[in-house]
């Protein structure tokens, strides 16, 4: 039993259903695609961490220079008592705000990884004993039921996460977000700022080949809980820049035509030599669509803070 604690909003088998579904659909459109969040099992927890690493992934070292500079400002705007991070992974930059927000009585994590959620969960009790800890294992983008703690609450939607969604998914994201706040609460969000082509496509494609094995370890998740024959090495993976609507696509491009059999779908799917398959979109921002959208979901932006170079931004942004 952990010492803080862990709730499944959703019951073991929706997510195995919600697995088959995606896979379904997914494979048998064209083009085909999966939802990134389907990465996220232990080992692609574990992947994603050793990519914030890696001299090419600016993100995570550019949102955490905005943190440590900015916490104070954003403790002393939000006056939070409950921080919860959606999508919090490893929790590792939180630490910056868990530090500066001197009025904290929670914090609530959710994210779909049971074993990051874990290990953050024990981390965070083991050094700040005053604090309440909650772990949400949820789908961030299925409607969320917050535990009942103290206001005011900040949402901490951190890491570029919000790039993974595609527009009209973002659109009923923010809302559903909105939604779970009072005035007085606000949202802290962080987005990749548009850049140099090259700078972004070697961040989604690192010459250690970190990105590539967390790209196909999705196949390895399909493989392990659908009974699928994907051999991971027959797939390269791909990051392209599609300039029109300024995002990243990470895509799994079969090496030769081949056929892979999803037993628990009873599903053959074939692929053409050099056929992709869409794995993650990663749009990247500027602050007027960033204003713009937060607006759309009845939320007004009111700092928009970014690292020295300018390459990322962290965006607080409180109820119309
Ligand atoms: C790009 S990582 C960012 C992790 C961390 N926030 C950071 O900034 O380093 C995305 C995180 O969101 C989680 N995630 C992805 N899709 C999700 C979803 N639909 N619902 C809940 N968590 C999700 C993943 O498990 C992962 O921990």
């Amino acid at each position: 039993m952990s010492p803080f604690r862990l709730t499944r909003t959703l019951p073991e088998d929706a997510t195995d259903a919600a697995l088959r579904a995606d896979v379904l659909a997914g494979l048998s459109s064209t083009p085909k695609s999966l939802p990134p969040k389907w990465f996220y099992d232990a080992r692609g927890s574990e992947l994603f961490e050793e990519i914030t690493g890696l001299p090419e992934y600016y993100p995570t070292r550019a949102e955490r220079e905005i943190l440590l500079n900015r916490a104070g400002e954003i403790a002393a705007a939000t006056g939070a008592r409950t921080l919860v991070e959606l999508g919090s992974g490893s929790s590792e930059k939180t630490r910056h705000l868990l530090d500066a927000l001197t009025k904290l009585d929670a914090y609530v994590a959710v994210d779909v990884s049971e074993s990051a959620l874990t290990q953050a969960g024990d981390a965070i009790v083991a050094e700040r004993p005053g604090l309440q800890v909650h772990a949400l294992i949820a789908d961030f983008t299925a409607g969320l039921t917050l535990p009942d703690t103290p206001g005011p609450r900040l949402v901490a939607f951190l890491g570029g996460t919000i790039g993974n969604l595609l527009p009209a998914e973002r659109a009923a994201f923010l809302t559903s977000v909105r939604a779970l706040l009072q005035p007085g609460d606000g949202l802290l969000l962080g987005t990749d700022l548009v850049k140099d082509e090259r700078v972004l496509v070697r961040a989604y494609d690192d010459a250690a080949g970190v990105t590539a094995a967390f790209d196909k370890n999705v196949l390895a998740v399909i493989n392990r809980e659908l009974g699928a024959d994907f051999v991971p090495a027959a797939f390269d993976h791909v990051a392209v820049w599609d300039a029109e609507r300024e995002w990243i696509e990470m895509r799994l491009r079969s090496r030769t035509a081949q056929t892979v059999k999803v037993q628990a779908l009873d599903l053959a799917v074939d692929f053409a030599a050099g056929e992709e398959v869409r794995t993650e979109v990663s749009a990247k921002f500027r602050r007027e669509g960033v204003r713009t959208e937060l607006a759309a979901a009845g939320l007004d932006l009111t700092h928009w803070w970014t690292d020295a170079e300018g390459r990322f931004a962290l965006s607080l942004s409180q109820v119309q």
